[in-house]
């Protein structure tokens, strides 16, 4: 479903929510305040880390500042998981678990529709007021929203999902607790036992290694617990990326992002022109079998004199997809403008310990890639005043 134009809708949303009417656009001493919550939201999420587990959304000035910058952000990625999974339910229903102001409910509602029911729960009350006002203006399907403070059960009520989100939620979850990942991987548990038959759960973290590679590992509990990935591996075993102390696995996509987005990012001395993260999705039905020699690409190319390299990860586990320049042909042409991200498909090359050596003769097709047109652009933008 194509959500253009969604985020033009999203922010006289957000302007309602912060109770600022006819949507006079934002000024310049506005921009500065937000963008100083910009920076103290980016520094405690990503730098000191010192926000996951606080009430930041207590305060206003963040709260505005999460719901200008990075309520669009977010809506972006979660947008970019959902274009690639298939709910079949004529009346879907999905959970968003820690939603705060709802970035990832709105999402949830373009992309199941007007008959789907979107629940969206948050220890965090005036976030839920916020989703609501926003639905007001930009939702699809119908909301439901309850304040919930994890670990606590979810209401009986709470079931039958066909998709359950955590989008930047589990990193905030038993910090400091000794058995944390036993304890975070047990909750999982419980929240999985809300999905129907068929149902996924969407866990989405931020692109930094700690919280990446702890998704890794809940991944990897789950596929020992007899789960399936869905996204974005191919891979039924354990991560690979996981060898390696160094290493994890993320997302990342350029985008354009609303010219307000770009406009806050630059003060705060962010770019928003390209958004990262780390997800997985996962069930307990075995996924639609894929093609042999299916991949998808997990690096950004590298280029040497006279080569071009691509970390892929399929079903032949996370290899080096390489080929010499001279061996390019019209069958391996893809792996010139393959991304991260993309799902390709590799056939005839010559299978090494960490290699997947093509020749001119091997196969690279691209055969999945969510264009630009799958995310949310907005058509025309928001106004910052420079006055
Ligand atoms: C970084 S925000 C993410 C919000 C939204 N999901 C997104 O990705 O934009 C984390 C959210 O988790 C909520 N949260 C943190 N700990 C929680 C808990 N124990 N129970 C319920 N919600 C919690 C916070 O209130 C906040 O809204």
């Amino acid at each position: 479903m194509a959500v253009h134009g969604y985020l033009s809708r999203i922010l006289p949303a957000l302007l309602d929510a912060r109770r600022v009417r006819d949507n006079p656009g934002l000024s310049w001493e506005e921009v500065s305040r937000l963008s100083d919550g910009i920076r103290r939201l980016s520094a405690g999420f990503t730098g000191s880390r010192d926000l996951p587990g606080e009430k930041y959304f207590a305060k206003a000035d963040l709260l505005d500042a999460y719901l200008l910058y990075y309520f669009p952000i977010t809506y972006a990625k979660v947008a970019q998981v959902l274009a690639e999974l298939t709910v079949t339910s004529p009346a879907p229903r999905a959970l968003d678990l820690g939603s705060g102001p709802g970035p990832a409910a709105l999402a949830l509602g373009h992309r199941l529709g007007a008959h789907s029911t979107i629940v969206a729960a948050d220890r965090d009350v005036p976030c839920l007021g916020a989703l609501r006002g926003i639905w007001k203006h930009a939702g699809v399907g119908q909301l439901h929203t309850f304040a919930w403070e994890a670990p606590a059960a979810l209401p009986k009520t709470a079931t039958q999902f066909d998709l359950i989100v955590a989008a930047n939620l589990l990193n905030e979850l038993f910090i400091g607790r000794r058995q944390r990942m036993d304890e975070l991987f047990a909750w999982l548990r419980s929240v999985a036992s809300r999905l129907s038959q068929s149902g996924s759960l969407v866990l989405l973290e931020p692109a930094l290694r700690e919280t990446g590679r702890d998704l890794l590992d809940l991944r990897d509990r789950a596929v020992t617990a007899g789960w399936f990935v869905h996204a974005p591996c191919f891979w039924q075993g354990p991560c690979p990326a996981l060898e390696k102390d160094r290493d994890w696995c993320h997302a990342s996509k350029v985008w354009q992002p609303p010219e307000w987005v770009r406009v806050l990012g630059e003060e705060a001395g962010i770019s928003p022109s390209k958004i990262g993260f780390s997800y997985v999705v996962l069930g307990r039905h075995r996924p639609a079998p894929a093609p042999t020699g299916v991949a998808r690409v997990v690096s950004d190319p590298l280029v040497e004199s006279g080569k071009k390299k691509l970390w892929v990860c399929g079903d032949m586990g996370r290899r080096l997809a390489t080929r010499l320049d001279k061996l390019a042909s019209g069958k391996n042409a893809d792996l010139d403008r393959a991304e991260r991200g993309d799902v390709v498909v590799i056939e005839g090359a010559r299978p090494l310990p960490e290699e997947l050596r093509l020749d001119g003769d091997s196969d690279l097709r691209l055969m999945r890639r969510v264009e630009p047109e799958d995310l949310p652009l907005p058509k025309t933008e928001i106004l910052v005043r420079r006055d």
